[in-house]
Order: C-alpha cells, then sequence, then structure tokens
C-alpha cells in the first residue's frame, strides 16, 4: 500500500478507506492533498480487488475548507495561468464509489469535496457551510453549483452570501446527506454501506453511479435515455444472468464482472 503525506489509506476487504490527515490545519486541502487524493483514487479504481470509497476526516473536521495560508499570497495572474482548483475534477472522474463521511467541520473547499462524493453520510456533529464570503472570495470547487443543486437556491444563496454554516439535522432535512449516524459509529457505518456496495456486481455499480450522475448534466429526457441505454447494456452482462438466476432459484449471486 502506497504511504502518502497527507491522508492515510487502508483496505478493509473490499472498501478502500481514506482519512484526511492533516490535523494541525483541520485538513484544509493543500495543493498536496491534491495529489496525494488523485494518486489515492486512481489506484483504487484501479485495483479490481476494491469496490467502494469512503474518504473521511477527523471528529473535529472533515476539512476547514482549502489552505488560506497557500492562496493568501495569490493573485489573479497565478490562479488564472495555473487554472488553480481545476486538478479538483480528476478527482470527480473515480468510477467507482466514494462515500463522504463527514464528523465535524465541512467548510469551503471541505463540503465542495465531500460534495464531489457520491453521497454524505454526516455525523450528527457535522457542519457544512460555504465561508469563502468572509475572507471576501467565493466557493471555488464547485460549491455554489453543487450546493445549489443539493439543497435549492435560497438556502445554497443564503449559505454563501453569508457564511452561515448548516447542521446535520439541517442538512438530511435539505437533502445535503444522506442519512446522520451518531458520531462515534461514523467510520464504521460508512464502511458497513461501503461494504455493501462493494458486493454488488462491478459493471451495475459503475452504471448506477454512471446514470445517477447524469441527472446533472441532462434534461429529463436525454437522461432517461441514457439511464435506459445503460440498464440494455447491463443485459449483456455475465453478471445479469446470474443476479436474475440466482434471484429464481432462491440463491445469492455470485459476480465475475463480466
Ligand atoms: N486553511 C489553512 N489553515 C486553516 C484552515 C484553512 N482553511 N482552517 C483552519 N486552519 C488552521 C488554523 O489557521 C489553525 O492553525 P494555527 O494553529 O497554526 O493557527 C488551525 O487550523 C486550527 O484552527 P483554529 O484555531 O481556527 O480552530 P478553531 O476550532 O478555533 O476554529 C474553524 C475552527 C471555525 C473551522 C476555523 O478554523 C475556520 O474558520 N477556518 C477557516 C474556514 C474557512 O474559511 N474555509 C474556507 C476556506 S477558502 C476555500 O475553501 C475556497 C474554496 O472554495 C475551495
Amino acid at each position: 500500500m502506497a504511504e502518502y503525506e497527507t491522508i492515510l489509506v487502508e483496505q478493509r476487504g473490499g472498501v478502500t478507506l481514506v482519512t484526511l490527515n492533516r490535523p494541525q490545519a483541520l485538513n484544509a486541502l493543500n495543493s498536496q492533498v491534491l495529489v496525494d487524493l488523485i494518486a489515492a483514487f486512481a489506484a483504487f479504481d484501479a485495483d479490481a480487488s476494491q469496490g467502494c470509497a469512503v474518504l473521511t476526516g477527523s471528529a473535529k473536521a472533515f476539512a476547514a475548507g482549502a489552505d488560506i495560508k497557500e492562496m493568501q499570497s495569490q493573485g489573479f495572474a497565478e490562479m488564472y495561468a495555473s487554472n488553480f482548483f481545476a486538478g479538483w475534477e480528476n478527482f470527480t472522474r473515480t468510477r467507482k464509489p466514494v462515500i463522504a463521511a463527514v464528523a465535524g467541520y465541512a467548510l469551503g473547499g471541505g463540503c465542495e469535496l465531500a460534495m464531489m462524493c457520491d453521497f454524505i453520510l454526516a455525523a450528527d456533529t457535522a457542519k457544512f457551510g460555504q465561508p469563502e464570503i468572509k475572507l471576501a472570495v467565493s466557493p471555488g470547487m464547485g460549491g455554489s453549483q453543487r450546493l445549489t443543486r443539493a439543497v435549492g437556491k435560497a438556502k445554497a444563496m443564503e449559505m454563501c452570501l453569508t457564511g452561515r454554516m448548516m447542521d446535520a439535522a439541517e442538512a438530511e432535512r435539505s437533502g445535503l446527506v444522506s442519512r446522520i449516524v451518531p458520531a462515534d459509529e461514523l467510520v464504521e457505518e460508512a464502511v458497513k454501506t461501503a461494504t455493501t456496495i462493494a458486493a454488488m456486481a462491478p459493471l451495475a455499480v459503475l452504471a448506477n453511479k454512471e446514470m445517477v450522475n447524469a441527472a446533472f448534466e441532462t434534461g429529463l429526457a436525454m437522461g432517461v435515455q441514457f439511464e435506459r441505454r445503460l440498464f440494455h447494456g447491463l443485459f449483456g452482462t455475465e453478471d445479469q444472468s446470474e443476479g436474475m438466476a440466482a434471484f429464481v432459484e432462491k440463491r445469492a449471486g455470485t459476480w465475475t464482472g463480466k
């Protein structure tokens, strides 16, 4: 297993658990975190023994944002020329599912990173926010777009304009997180959920992720058409024959990933 500077990576059966590990900066996302996460998630995607990942932080902070100290001295020319933050697009290209397990602060880039994952499980201690306006800037890793799609314009606009944080209960009510779990059970519950996903037929997992994501990129008719075509495609797999035979024969299916 590769070693990284800013994250810890371990495999628990078919689940890759990635833990952000910059406690001195509340897991603020600097360029090294980006480099480490891209490498770790590329390795996860390429490893056929791994079916789902969990991305988590510490009890105090999932991540308190992009690293303000790293950005502080940057000007427009450097930011624009380097297309600062564009590298995060690579994280969203991870093909297998990634669950964000969020305890404590998920602020700015931390909230945006959680929203780049496929769904968020929140500890009852989780706090979400886009406080960049207080620094006289704005979200830059997709927050204004993903938060608005997740919770609607009213809450997203209020949060971006005031920097107000949302607690776990409000985040669940608003559709930002799938479920709330007690903080001390968060990682265990996320790994359990990921284990359930990792046990599914691998091609069906990829197809389900792709089609739900298509809902963000397309209109309804195109999205439904995309879903139907992927659904048809799954009928070309060995695992579909096995899955349906297993149901009829009242036994568990075993998957080949073909
Ligand atoms: N960047 C760099 N360092 C950070 C950081 C960040 N985003 N957030 C916290 N830290 C550092 C602090 O500077 C501090 O370091 P020192 O001990 O060296 O002073 C350490 O982490 C602990 O933080 P605090 O002492 O502030 O802890 P606290 O418990 O008093 O407060 C907090 C916690 C409310 C989360 C507070 O740290 C905070 O407000 N952090 C910044 C949140 C923020 O503005 N995030 C948005 C960043 S911009 C962005 O993300 C742009 C984008 O769109 C991607």
